[in-house]
């Protein structure tokens, strides 16, 4: 009982800090044209545009699926890569030659192209009810939603069917402060992974990864 009490006044702490980031964050972004986004998708498609698509460094795990994702997370994403909050290398040379107005162009672009493709099926195993206590205990639907699908801000990213391998790489990059090319520096996230074991983020990432939601990939040759 008492670690409940503790961690709900976690997330209230957290929750306010969101909150403040937020209202940070809209001030003066630029409004995102989907049309334009599509033009400068060219230069993210070798990787975002593939199924199953791999990166080899400095780990490997599948690429994110990024349509169907909101859109101001997607410009807030690639913001942080840019300034180097976030450290994966190959994300931030690709971030530093967007301009803001690019940023959210591609954000409109990768949240119009919905595309409703059925849940890829294969999955591995997973410890439903040990992740579903692990959600309730650290808060997690607070602010990603009841399903993982329909966070409370669009500046939150929706995870339900994302990859496992790389829900699991990028909730450690959030424990990660004292490396050149691993690390996240988002203090919400931070602090929700802090008292969390690497076995009970993998349980978390798989059962995340099983459910079902608005996230593909979506093959480019097909979506042409
Ligand atoms: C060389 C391969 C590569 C290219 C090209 C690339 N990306 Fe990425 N992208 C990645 C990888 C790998 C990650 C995961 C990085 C991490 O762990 O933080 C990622 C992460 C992201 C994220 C964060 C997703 C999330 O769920 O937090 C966004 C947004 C993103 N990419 C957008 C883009 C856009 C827009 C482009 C084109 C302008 C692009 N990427 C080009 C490989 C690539
Ligand atoms: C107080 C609000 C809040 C709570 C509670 C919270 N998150 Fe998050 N989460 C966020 C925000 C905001 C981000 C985006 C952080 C960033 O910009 O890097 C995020 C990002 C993530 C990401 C990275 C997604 C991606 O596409 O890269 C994962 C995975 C994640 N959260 C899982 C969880 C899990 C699992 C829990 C419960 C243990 C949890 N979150 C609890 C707000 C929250």
């Amino acid at each position: 009982m008492k670690t409940t009490h503790i961690s709900r006044a976690a997330v209230a702490a957290v929750l306010a800090l969101a909150f403040a980031t937020l209202s940070h964050a809209q001030g003066g972004a630029p409004a995102g044209n989907a049309a334009a986004g599509e033009q400068k998708n060219a230069m993210c498609i070798g990787c975002h545009g593939i199924v199953g698509y791999k990166t080899g460094f400095p780990d490997v795990h599948r690429v994110p699926k990024l349509y169907g994702q909101n859109a101001q997370y997607i410009a807030t994403a690639l913001a942080e890569y840019q300034r180097g909050e976030r450290k994966h290398p190959s994300m931030r040379a690709v971030a530093q030659t967007l301009s803001e107005q690019d940023m959210a162009d591609l954000g409109a672009y990768f949240e119009a192209a919905k595309p409703h493709l059925a849940a890829a099926a294969a999955h591995e195993p997973i410890n439903a009810d040990a992740a579903k206590a692990l959600v309730d205990k650290a808060g997690c639907s607070g602010c990603h939603g009841a399903d993982f699908n329909k966070p409370i801000s669009p500046a939150f990213p929706k995870l339900a069917g994302q990859h496992g391998d790389y829900l699991y790489y990028a909730l450690k990059a959030y424990q990660t402060a004292d490396k050149a090319f691993v690390g996240r520096g988002n203090p919400i996230m931070a602090g929700m992974v802090k008292q969390l074991s690497s076995q009970e983020l993998q349980t978390l990432a798989h059962y995340i990864e099983s459910l079902t939601g608005d996230l593909a990939t979506v093959q480019r040759s097909r979506f042409r």
